[in-house]
């Protein structure tokens, strides 16, 4: 039983889940990414998916098939996505219903978005952090697996505030994981539960 990781920045994320040793049987990539090399040092099978258009011309629907014909060869029981720059369509949820899971760097219903730390500091908010969900159609939405809150400090910029952020994320994340392969293994009852219409 392994999960696949989907990632396109330094891969931090990717690296804690490696050292709480979970099974991660593939990593895969829309862009060229820190993720990569993490992936190629440690040994585990690396898919790159690249995204040639960020524009409207993107085929959000296509690029999600190649995604998961990517992926299937790799049998994962489990997709986590880590840092993952693109939304993808209806397809992979059909694919692991319930199985996709996300971290995202705010106190989730707030600051949905790609610019959640930036939109938290902007809001002036005294706390921000971040929250494990099973993914679900709707960007940033979906049933809350864990989350913590962060404090923000006199000064922060938006990347002290993220730094902060994804330390916390290292240590949320791996075992939100472990826990949502433990209940998919049958060994703990599923901690979230998903609406047929969110696949
Ligand atoms: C995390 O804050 C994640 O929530 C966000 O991107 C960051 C990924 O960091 N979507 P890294 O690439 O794992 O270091």
């Amino acid at each position: 039983m392994s999960i696949a990781v989907l990632a396109s920045g330094t891969g931090s994320i990717l690296s804690a889940m490696i050292d709480e040793k979970l099974p991660v049987a593939v990593v895969l990539v829309d862009r060229p990414c820190g993720a990569e090399e993490i992936a190629t040092r440690s040994g585990i099978a690396l898919e790159r998916v690249v995204r040639n258009s960020f524009g409207p011309s993107f085929e959000r629907d296509r690029y999600t098939e190649d995604v998961v014909r990517a992926l299937a060869p790799h049998e994962v029981s489990l997709v986590a996505m880590a840092g993952f720059g693109t939304v993808l369509g209806r397809d992979i949820h059909r694919a692991y219903p319930g199985r996709i899971l996300n971290t995202h760097p705010a106190l989730l219903p707030a600051f949905k978005g790609w610019h959640a730390v930036e939109a938290a500091l902007a809001a002036g908010v005294e706390e921000t952090g971040c929250t494990v969900h099973v993914a679900t159609l709707e960007v940033d939405d979906g049933p809350i697996l864990a989350q913590e809150a962060v404090p923000v400090i006199p000064g922060d910029t938006a990347s002290s505030l993220h730094e902060r952020i994804k330390a916390v994320e290292r240590r949320i994340y791996p075992s939100a994981v472990a826990e949502m392969l433990a209940g998919v293994r049958g060994e703990k009852p599923p901690s979230a539960k998903l609406r047929e219409e969110d696949l």
